[in-house]
């Protein structure tokens, strides 16, 4: 590791691969000695501290999700026209929250319970034979997009097709260098992506399913009905925002889990304890890691003067290992009493809608696992990181299992 400052690390820059491979010291630096701070190459302000998190996350009129789809997709947006319901505030986040809260409900997940099993045993007989195998390729990845791609009420066969769409349009916000073919092939992806879309949304007038395609096709609010650009907006929303962050939370559950073997033994005998240690997994290392808001007036935040439009950037994974809040932060501890003050979901009004979806995805999942391998071994010791600097995640994930 570099050492050019007086704390001995180089400055903080969350695109700085050296960085991002490890970047929990220099959140502990943020934290205790620049809690909120100005990157230059970012143009924008990092935020560190749990608190100073929450507070902006809370503070949705003084700090606006409008920069985010711009950040993220870049020139490759299928749906441009459209207001998303991530970079909304209200009221149209109200809105459009409120239509797409139900179909995330606890009553309705429940009823999909067996939906999810039926997924995750239909991958796993897949892996059949196979001792070793990409974990990500194999099952990480294809399982989110399956559970959305049921939800929404599309055909199965075109699930690859949605990963590939999804991975391309998001890389694009974050990817530094894009060749022209690349560039070429994700704008070929973001029309495709809309032009699937729309003709959904065209069978769903004029002949209504028990999907929420439907559901959102037939949703009228104070009488007017979404614009067939808004309903493609959620559509392209919920498989972008459940595909990466799920993948990785499993990846990088396994990850923990070939660190702490302890954990791995008391899991696996008492499994009632699965969905503490997903939350802990999650406290530890976010796939999320960081987003982006605008201030819409100067304002402070620590004692720092934030201008106005100023972007501004809460660190998750940082307030996630805040030693104020969590004791012991670094550690894992599965036993922990605040186990769900983490914000690896957000916090606020934009608080991940699909939380109670992933938890349960990774509860089936870890427990569909366990029955079926005796060990699953990770074949690499210290894989390379998903492309987008915000997540935090392995690209592919090499394991070697044994059944029983
Ligand atoms: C472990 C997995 C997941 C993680 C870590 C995660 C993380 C997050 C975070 C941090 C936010 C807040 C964004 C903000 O405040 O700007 C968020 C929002 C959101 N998430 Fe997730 N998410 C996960 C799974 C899912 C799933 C499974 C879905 C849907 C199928 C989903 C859909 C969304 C949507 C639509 C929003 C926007 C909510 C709003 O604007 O009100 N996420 N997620």
């Amino acid at each position: 590791m570099s050492m050019s400052t007086d704390s001995g690390l180089r400055p903080y820059d969350p695109l700085d691969p050296l960085i991002r491979r490890n970047p929990y010291p220099w959140y502990a630096h943020l934290r205790r000695h620049e809690p909120v701070k100005f990157l230059p190459g970012m143009n924008a302000y990092a935020v560190s501290r749990h608190e100073d998190v929450r507070q902006l996350m809370l503070d949705h009129a003084g700090f606006s999700s409008d920069p985010l789809i711009q950040l993220a997709f870049s020139e490759f947006n299928p749906a441009p026209g459209a207001r998303y319901m991530i970079a909304s505030d209200p009221p149209d986040h109200t809105r459009l929250r409120t239509l797409v809260n139900k179909a995330f409900s606890r009553r309705a997940l429940t009823e999909m319970d067996d939906a999810i099993r039926a997924t995750i045993t239909g991958l796993i007989d897949r892996l059949e034979g196979q001792t070793c195998f990409d974990f990500i390729e194999g099952f990480s990845s294809p399982l989110p997009v399956s559970v959305v791609g049921d939800i929404l009420g599309v055909e199965t066969s075109m699930h690859a097709d949605f990963r590939r769409w999804s991975n391309n349009v998001t890389a694009g916000g974050s990817a530094a260098v894009l060749s022209e073919s690349q560039r070429a092939e994700m704008h070929k992806d973001a029309a495709d992506f809309r032009q699937y879309f729309l003709e959904r949304i065209a069978d769903a007038r004029a002949h209504p399913e028990d999907n929420l395609i439907s559901a959102l096709v037939e949703a009228e609010e104070h009488g007017q009905r979404l614009s067939a650009d808004e309903v493609l907006a959620l559509c392209v929303l919920l498989l972008i925002g459940g595909n990466e962050t799920t993948t990785n939370m499993l990846a990088n559950a396994l990850l923990t889990l070939r660190d702490h073997p302890e954990v791995e033994r008391e899991i696996r005998g008492n499994r009632a304890l699965i969905p503490d240690f997903l939350e802990e997994s999650l406290r530890h290392t976010s796939p999320i890691q960081l987003l982006f808001r605008r201030a819409t007036a100067r304002t402070q935040l620590s004692g720092v003067e934030i201008p106005e439009d100023a972007i501004v950037m809460p660190i998750f994974a940082s307030a996630n290992r805040d030693e104020t809040v969590f004791a012991a932060a670094e550690t894992l501890n599965i036993h922990r009493p605040d186990l769900r003050k983490h914000v690896a979901f957000g916090w606020g009004i934009h608080m991940c809608v699909g939380r109670a979806l992933a938890a349960i995805e990774g509860e089936i999942a870890l427990n569909a696992l366990f029955d079926r391998y005796a060990s699953i071994t990770l074949a690499v010791e210290d894989p390379e990181l998903c492309d987008a600097f915000y997540l935090r995640g392995p690209k592919s994930l090499p394991v070697e299992v044994q059944r029983y």
